[in-house]
């Protein structure tokens, strides 16, 4: 059994065979209705256990349809419904969920709560984001740039706006993946050292930028994500609006990388924000197929975190 914490924390191999295995995935679906049943039923007879402490969307509805295209059982639960939230230590709360399920998904806010579930758990743990990393986000990002232009390997992604959760992520898997990284954003929202120091020993190019116009320039790759996330609170708004409005991604900023730059964003976005509509509903934007690919990209980690 595999827990799926962080990408930096898997091998290589296994990444990319998870990447090619999501990709088989998805090709034997085209045109089957969303609950038509996968032909091997990987998880039949399994239980899934998918925990959020926080909102979601994506996460929460493509675990759910991946596990029962697999031929396996999920359920919803949400952290303040369940003892977890009123004092239960995450030890025990792990251990008694081993007992009834064969796989636990969680959402949370601090990532001790991760890898104390991990540490106690019996049954594999997948990170579904904490406040420090998104590691299911950027599988289905991977997926997403190699099916639209081939290999990701050497290529330049550059992060706009808040070195976040998201974007630690994607500093892992440029470690992993083999490809540069350029972040452009106030200094007070620079990513975590460790995560750039990760990246670099592992030879990849990670270059911080200020300049946005002059960060994207060479890009193959543009991404930006919400200026709040979920965990920053809300009195942070203003402050934080103020210091990332010149990182928005709009047209006039995406015609300085290359012509054939994809444009991501892991959603929910805000409109007008940190990315304008033209730039989301445009030609170069692949946001829906990362969405969709969240699906394909989870349904393979599960796979290799049950070895199945
Ligand atoms: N991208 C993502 O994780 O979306 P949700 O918050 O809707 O799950
Ligand atoms: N950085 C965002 C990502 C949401 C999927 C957040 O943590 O709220």
């Amino acid at each position: 059994m595999n827990h799926f914490l962080d990408i930096h924390k898997t091998d290589p191999t296994e990444l990319r065979s998870m990447i090619d295995q999501a990709s088989v995935m998805k090709q034997a679906r085209l045109d089957r209705p969303k609950a038509a049943p996968d032909d091997d039923q990987p998880l039949a007879g399994r239980m899934v256990a998918l925990i959020f402490e926080k909102p979601s969307t994506r996460t929460r509805v493509s675990f759910d349809v991946g596990v029962r295209q697999m031929g396996g059982q999920s359920m919803v639960l949400s952290g303040s419904d369940m003892q977890l939230g009123h004092g239960e230590t995450i030890a025990d709360t792990a251990r008694v969920l081993s007992r009834y399920v064969d796989m636990i998904m969680i959402r949370t806010f601090d990532e001790t709560v991760l890898m104390e579930m991990a540490e106690y758990a019996s049954v594999p743990v997948i990170n579904g984001l904490t406040d420090r990393t998104h590691p299911c986000q950027i599988m289905a990002d991977i997926q997403t740039y190699e099916e639209h232009r081939g290999s990701i390997k050497g290529k330049k992604v550059v992060w706009t706006g808040d070195g976040n959760n998201v974007c630690a992520s994607f500093l892992h898997a440029a470690g992993q993946f083999g490809f540069d990284l350029t972040f452009t954003g106030p200094s007070q929202l620079d990513p975590e050292d460790e995560f750039i120091g990760l990246a670099r020993n592992a030879g990849s190019k990670i270059v911080i930028e200020r300049d946005a116009q002059k960060a994207v320039e060479g890009a193959d790759l543009v991404v930006a994500d919400t200026w709040v996330s979920m965990h920053d609170s809300q009195s942070s708004k203003e402050r934080r609006h103020n210091m990332l409005r010149g990182y928005q991604v709009n047209a006039e900023l995406m015609s300085h990388a290359k012509p054939d730059a994809l444009f991501m964003h892991c959603l929910p976005a805000h409109r007008e924000e940190e990315v304008t509509s033209e730039v989301m509903d445009g030609p170069q934007s692949v946001i829906f197929d990362e969405a969709e690919n969240r699906l394909h990209a989870q349904k393979a980690v599960m796979r290799w975190c049950l070895g199945v």
